[in-house]
């Protein structure tokens, strides 16, 4: 091939890496080869899902489609260097469309509960739609879980990003203000996918965004969770109520299937003969971070899995994390194809406490026009031998 030849080629090989990216020029698209994009079908709505790809430089791979800013995919290694899919999620759009569990989701306005689905804030009460009983869960029956995010790929050294933007308009799900909010993806060659979070408002309203994946280390979505040890960095929990809403209290875990300041399997107590366990059935629970200062970033959680050798820190600026093993998951067909059975996925949704609107005692979770609500969590991924 003569030089031109070659040049040609590759070329056009930018050129169709641009239209893989979808950014607009050649030059862009090679500054994020790492980063391709597909389609991932259609709403019901007529609104046309994409899914991106990134891969850093260790073979690492994240699937995120615009759909809910979902992590569908994340392939990460085990103790041998064999990647495999640690996280719960489907390779079309259609089952994430028939409700189900908020799997790899993003979560907002408000993730976790709201009690009777109200909020007040400066003396005004609003009213939610409630979709978990009478509370308001992650957002509501459309949270962010639900809407197609703006994206913009990206890369820097730190290995290929995916940028989201939703402008939740004023009252949707009955929250106050437009939030604008921008969510940033980001798989880094240091084998973490790091997680930043901003939103501002044009009036008061409230803001606990999270991330919803269910991880199952194994790399086996079908093998229950229950073997993974799970160290969490927390003195106490916000226990709940028949409701599953806080009481207000913070009970101590000493003594208690909920400590887990020394690694332990999941399984080992889920099935103790505990009130707090009982209510909700099984580990789904908020745990308050030992976190020195407020905002100040911590090692809130390592989970190991033994067989695999796969190992899991989540670290984060977050007050707390509920830690949600998967009760729910019932092994229905979610409408089309894959089922997922009794804990066979574990959430680590980092976060501000549940019903922090409606407890004067938490930290508060609301947010003022002028203000910039900026929060992150990163998840590291590893191996042990
Ligand atoms: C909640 C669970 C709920 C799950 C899926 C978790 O964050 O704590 O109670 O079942 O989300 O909806």
């Amino acid at each position: 091939m003569s030089g031109t030849l070659v040049l040609r080629a590759g070329l056009a090989g930018l050129a169709l890496a641009a239209l893989a990216t979808g950014l607009a020029t050649p030059a862009e698209a090679a500054k994020v080869s790492h980063v391709k994009k597909a389609p991932f079908g259609t709403t019901v709505k007529g609104e046309k899902v994409q899914i991106y790809t990134l891969t850093n430089k260790n073979g690492l791979e994240a699937r995120i489609a615009t759909y809910g800013g979902t992590i569908v995919s994340l392939k990460t290694p085990d103790k041998a260097g064999k990647l495999a899919n640690i996280v719960l999620g489907f390779d079309r759009i259609e089952p994430y469309q028939k409700g189900v569990p908020y799997f790899g989701a993003l979560i907002g306005r408000y993730g976790n509960r709201l009690a009777n689905g109200t909020i007040v804030i400066d003396g005004q009460t609003y009213k939610l739609p409630q979709n978990d009983g009478t509370n308001t869960l992650h957002g509501g029956p459309k949270g962010f879980d639900k809407v197609v995010w703006q994206a913009k790929p990206y890369e820097d050294k730190n290995g290929p990003g995916l940028k989201l933007t939703y402008v939740s308009a004023d009252g949707e799900m009955g929250f106050p203000g437009a939030l604008t909010v921008h969510v940033t993806y980001q798989l880094r060659n240091d084998n973490a996918l790091s997680i930043d979070y901003e939103a501002t408002t044009d009036k008061p309203t409230v803001a606990n965004l999270t991330n919803h994946s269910y991880f199952n280390l194994t790399g086996d979505t079908d093998t229950p969770i229950l073997d993974h040890l799970m160290t969490i960095n927390a003195d106490k929990i916000t226990p709940v109520d028949k409701r599953l809403i806080p009481t207000g209290d913070l009970k101590d875990v000493t003594g208690t299937p909920f400590d887990f300041r020394k690694a332990t399997a999941i399984g080992d107590r889920i099935g103790a003969d505990d009130e707090q366990l009982k209510l909700a059935g099984g580990y789904d629970h908020n745990w308050v971070l030992n976190q020195p200062k407020p905002g100040e970033e911590i090692l809130a959680a390592k989970v190991v899995e033994p067989k695999s050798g796969r190992t899991l820190e989540v670290r984060t600026v977050e007050p707390g994390v509920q830690f949600y093993a998967g009760n729910f998951l019932d092994g229905k067909p979610a409408g089309v194809g894959t089922v997922f059975k009794h804990r066979t996925g574990f959430c680590l949704e980092t976060q501000h406490y549940p019903d922090s609107p409606n407890q004067p005692n938490f930290p508060s979770t609301e947010l003022r026009p002028g203000q910039v609500y900026k929060t992150h969590t990163v998840f590291v991924f590893g191996v042990e031998k």
